[in-house]
C-alpha cells in the first residue's frame, strides 16, 4: 500500500465527490452522435445535468471559453464554438434540477466584481444555495481583444486582481445581515435600516463603492473553486478558495499537489482541510479490462476526426496542410515558421519547429502511425483518463479516498448526452459498495453536500460604514 504521509495534521475524509466539468469548448466532449442535438441546445445540456444529479454529483461546472481560438484566420477546427453563456444556462438548469451544485467558471481578468457577484447571488438565491464560482484568472492579450484590453495585466498582475476581485465579492456578499428584509408587507421598510453595509475597494485596478442588493443565501454565498497551476495561483487558492480543480489527477501526483496545497494552506493561516481538491478526469469504462481498452481507441478516434488532425499539425507546421491523407504518415515537407505557435488559448509556445517536425516524423514511423494516429496519442488526456473495467476502477479509487490524495474529481463527459450514464449506472454503485461515495445528497446546498463549513458572519450592523436603507412601500 502507498503510504500518504501527509503532514500538517490533514485528515483524509475517506470519502470521495464528482462533479461534471461539461466544457464544451474543445474536442475532448464529442458531440457527433445522433442524439448528442447542437451545441447550443438546452437538452443536451439537461440530460447531462440530471444524469449527473442521478448519481448524486456534488457539481455540474461550466468551462468558459471567451473567444474562439483561430487558426489561420478561421475558428479552430478542434474547438467547439458554440457556447452559451454559463450563468444563463445554470440558470435555466436549476429549474429542471434541486440538488446538484451549479458552478459557474467566471474569470476575474474582464469582469467587474460587483455586478458578477450580483449575478452570482442571483444564482445562488434562485437555486436554493446551490451556486458556485470557479475563479479563473484566464488567457490575456488575446482574450482581451474581446474587450479593447488586450495585453493589459501581466501574469502575476493577474493574481494581485484576482485576489482584490475575490475580497471584494466577498465583502459584497457579506454585506447583508441575516433576516434583512422586512418579514411582511406591512411593514413601512423594504429592509431594516443599518443592516446593509457598504462594500468598497480602492486598488491599482478599479474602485468600487457599492451597496449590495441581495440577502445571503441558504448557503450563505456561493461555494468558491479555482482552477489555474501556478505558484501564484495555487498560494491564491490556499488563500481564497473552499475547492481547487486541479489539472493533477494521477495518484502520486495527486498525492503531491495535496502536500503542497496542505503546506500552503497552513502558511496562509487556515487549515489542514480547509481546502478541498477535485482533479480533472475522464473515465472510458465498460464491463471487462479489454471491452475498456477497446471502447478507448473508439471513443479516441471519434474525438479527432480528420479535419481536426490536419488542423492540429497545421498549427505547428504555420501552413496548409489540406492536401494530406489523414491516414498517412506526417508531411515531408517542412514547417515555414521558426518557432511554433501552437493556436492561441493552448499551452504549447516557442519550440523549435523544424526540430519539432523532425522529431514527430521519426516517432511517428518509428511506432507506425499515421497523422490521425499520431494526432490522437498527442492530445489525448493521457495521464486524466481512468481506463478499465468498473470493479478495477473502483478499486484504484479507494486508494484516493483512503489517503486524502483528493476529494473527488471533475469528470469531462466524452459524449454527449450520455457520457456519463456508465458512471452513474455503474461505477458509484461500485464506489458505494467500498463506502467511498454517499448514498443519498447531505443536503440541499452545496456548501452542505461539499461538507464546507459555513463562513463566519461579520458583527452585525458595524456602525461606520452601515448605511441606513428602506424605501417606502407604494
Ligand atoms: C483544470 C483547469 C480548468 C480550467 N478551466 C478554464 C476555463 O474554463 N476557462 C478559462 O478561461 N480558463 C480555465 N483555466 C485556466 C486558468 O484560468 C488560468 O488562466 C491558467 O491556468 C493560467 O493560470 P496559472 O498560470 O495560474 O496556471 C483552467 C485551468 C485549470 C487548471
Amino acid at each position: 500500500m502507498t503510504e500518504a504521509n501527509i503532514d500538517g495534521g490533514f485528515r483524509p475524509s475517506g470519502q470521495l465527490q464528482l462533479g461534471v466539468f461539461f466544457q464544451g469548448v474543445n474536442s475532448g466532449t464529442v458531440w457527433k452522435a445522433p442524439e448528442s442535438g447542437s451545441q447550443t441546445d438546452f437538452e443536451s445540456f439537461r440530460r447531462i445535468a440530471q444524469t449527473a444529479e442521478r448519481g448524486l454529483f456534488a457539481a455540474f461546472f461550466l468551462g468558459e471559453g471567451l473567444r474562439l481560438r483561430e487558426h489561420l484566420g478561421r475558428p479552430h477546427a478542434l474547438d467547439v464554438a458554440g457556447r452559451p453563456d454559463a450563468q444563463t444556462m445554470l440558470a435555466a438548469l436549476a429549474s429542471v434540477t434541486s440538488h446538484i451544485g451549479l458552478v459557474a467558471t467566471q474569470n476575474t481578468t474582464y469582469n467587474d466584481p460587483a455586478d458578477l457577484a450580483h449575478r452570482l447571488s442571483t444564482l445562488d438565491l434562485l437555486s436554493g444555495g446551490r451556486a458556485a464560482w470557479n475563479v479563473v484568472t484566464t488567457d490575456n492579450a488575446w482574450t482581451g481583444a474581446n474587450f479593447r484590453r488586450g495585453g493589459y495585466l501581466d501574469h502575476a498582475d493577474r493574481y494581485i486582481h484576482a485576489e482584490a476581485f475575490v475580497e471584494t465579492a466577498k465583502r459584497i456578499w457579506d454585506a447583508w445581515d441575516d433576516g434583512v428584509i422586512a418579514a411582511s408587507p406591512s411593514e413601512e421598510a423594504w429592509a431594516k435600516p443599518a443592516s446593509i453595509r457598504r462594500a468598497r475597494h480602492e486598488g491599482q485596478h478599479y474602485s468600487v463603492d457599492y451597496l449590495p442588493r441581495l440577502p445571503r443565501s441558504a448557503q450563505y454565498r456561493p461555494v468558491l473553486f479555482q482552477a489555474g497551476d501556478s505558484p501564484d495561483g495555487r498560494d491564491f487558492a490556499a488563500r481564497q478558495a473552499d475547492v481547487i480543480f486541479s489539472a493533477h489527477p494521477k495518484f502520486d501526483d495527486a498525492l503531491e499537489f495535496r502536500r503542497d496545497i496542505v503546506a500552503r494552506s497552513l502558511k496562509a493561516g487556515r487549515g489542514a482541510n480547509d481546502v478541498k481538491i477535485m482533479p480533472a478526469s475522464e473515465f472510458i469504462l465498460a464491463a471487462t479490462p479489454q471491452e475498456a481498452r477497446e471502447k478507448k481507441a473508439w471513443v479516441r478516434s471519434l474525438q479527432i476526426g480528420p479535419q481536426q488532425a490536419i488542423a492540429y499539425l497545421e498549427q505547428f507546421w504555420g501552413r496548409e496542410l489540406q492536401d494530406y491523407d489523414p491516414d498517412g504518415p506526417l508531411p515531408e515537407i517542412d514547417p515555414v515558421v521558426e518557432e511554433t505557435s501552437e493556436t492561441r488559448g493552448s499551452g504549447f509556445h516557442g519550440a523549435k519547429a523544424r526540430q519539432l517536425a523532425d522529431q514527430w516524423r521519426a516517432e511517428a514511423n518509428e511506432k507506425g502511425l499515421s497523422i490521425r494516429q499520431f494526432v490522437s496519442s498527442k492530445t489525448s488526456r493521457g495521464d486524466a483518463t481512468f481506463n478499465g473495467s468498473y470493479t478495477e476502477v473502483a478499486d484504484r479509487l479507494v486508494e484516493y479516498a483512503r489517503t486524502g490524495a483528493v476529494d473527488g474529481f471533475n469528470i469531462s463527459p466524452w459524449l454527449i448526452p450520455t457520457g456519463l450514464d456508465d458512471i452513474v449506472n455503474h461505477l458509484v454503485p461500485e464506489l458505494q459498495e467500498r463506502g467511498i461515495y454517499p448514498t443519498e445528497y447531505a443536503g440541499t446546498t452545496l456548501r452542505e453536500n461539499l461538507g464546507l463549513a459555513t463562513p463566519l458572519r461579520p458583527a452585525a450592523g458595524v456602525a461606520d460604514n452601515g448605511v441606513a436603507v428602506g424605501g417606502r412601500h407604494a
